[in-house]
């Protein structure tokens, strides 16, 4: 039997959420996992670049041998029912650019483990799916969204539920994804953050993600720019992301930029806009960088509302 899934890539925290806000974007990793015949082979993981804007040389951060994270995924899965991994081959085609903030290890988590738990016939639900992946991230921003779609809210409890509501995305606001040519893996990202921050960064955050939730709600650009704005974690990242905050000073002029954030942990960064200047903003964006000797890829993309998706199931 094999079976293949399509996954979305996600943008995390945009602005002031933190490790709970996120949304999904079209473009996609695929993984398939098929059992193969040849005893003590034990679990094959192979991982392809699809696209020319995933680097061969980017692929080592998605290691293949028992510690990696889409072993993981399918081992607490089998776990779960009382069993190991058998002799799977699992091949993931990425076309999510690989640590770049968008993703690209929640969608291997989610893709192994819905693909594993079609193989072994629905054994978990949805929620149970949920949990376990969040638990391996170590967060729910990404990988809520790569599972269910759209823009999420999400926040793992303590006992490993994940409680998440979806928000409608104002359909004339557009994501300009920013994709530099330089990686920023999130473990690196994360090591800059302090451990406590003073308590009128938090209330800032608190104050700019109520603003955030009741900006989409009301589809509301002017208190939209209030919200996108952060102190938990942009600020102590932005020595890691050169020409970020030349960026963010040279969009200040564009009236219909709402914001200019960090996608997840970088090193991409997001502009959410407007539907107008779009050339203009990407060319700011380009030639920022360029003085910087950085090159990018530049997306704007639509959101993406369907989450993970079983695109195969041969018997
Ligand atoms: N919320 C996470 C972070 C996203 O910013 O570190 C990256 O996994």
């Amino acid at each position: 039997m094999k079976v293949s899934v399509k996954v979305p890539a996600t943008t995390a925290n945009i602005g002031p959420g933190f490790d709970c806000l996120g949304l999904a974007l079209p473009i996609y990793n695929t993984v398939t996992i098929e059992e193969t015949v040849l005893p003590g082979t034990g679990v094959e993981i192979n991982v392809f670049a699809d696209s020319d804007i995933v680097e061969q040389s980017s692929l080592e951060h998605i290691p293949l041998d028992n510690n990696s994270i889409v072993y993981k995924a399918v081992e607490l899965l089998y776990n779960m029912i009382g069993q190991s991994p058998a002799e799977l081959r699992i091949n993931i085609h990425s076309n999510i650019p690989i640590a770049r903030g968008l993703g690209s290890s929640s969608s291997v988590i989610v893709g192994a483990l819905y693909a594993a738990n079609e193989l072994l016939g629905r054994p978990a639900d949805d929620l149970a799916l949920l949990s376990i992946a969040c638990e391996i991230e170590g967060h729910p921003d990404n990988i809520t969204p790569a599972i269910v779609g759209g823009l999420v809210l999400s926040s793992q409890e303590d006992d490993g539920s994940v409680v998440y509501r979806k928000l409608v995305w104002p359909e004339d606001w557009a994501l300009t994804i920013c994709i530099p040519d330089f990686e920023l893996p999130t473990d690196i990202a994360r090591s800059v953050l302090p451990a406590d921050v003073p308590i009128k960064d938090a209330i800032f955050n608190a104050k700019r993600l109520g603003m955030f939730i009741q900006a989409v709600n009301t589809k509301d650009s002017e208190l939209m720019k209030f919200a996108l704005q952060d102190r938990l974690h942009q600020p102590y990242r932005m020595k890691l992301v050169p020409g970020l905050s030349s960026i963010i000073e040279n969009l200040k002029h564009f009236d219909n930029v709402l914001g200019c954030v960090l996608s997840g942990a970088g090193s991409s960064i997001l502009i959410i806009s407007e539907k107008s200047n779009l050339d203009k903003i990407r060319n700011v964006v380009k030639e920022t960088w360029a003085e910087q000797n950085i090159k990018c890829e530049i997306r704007t993309l639509p959101i993406e509302n369907n989450g993970v998706q079983i695109i195969n199931n041969e018997d």
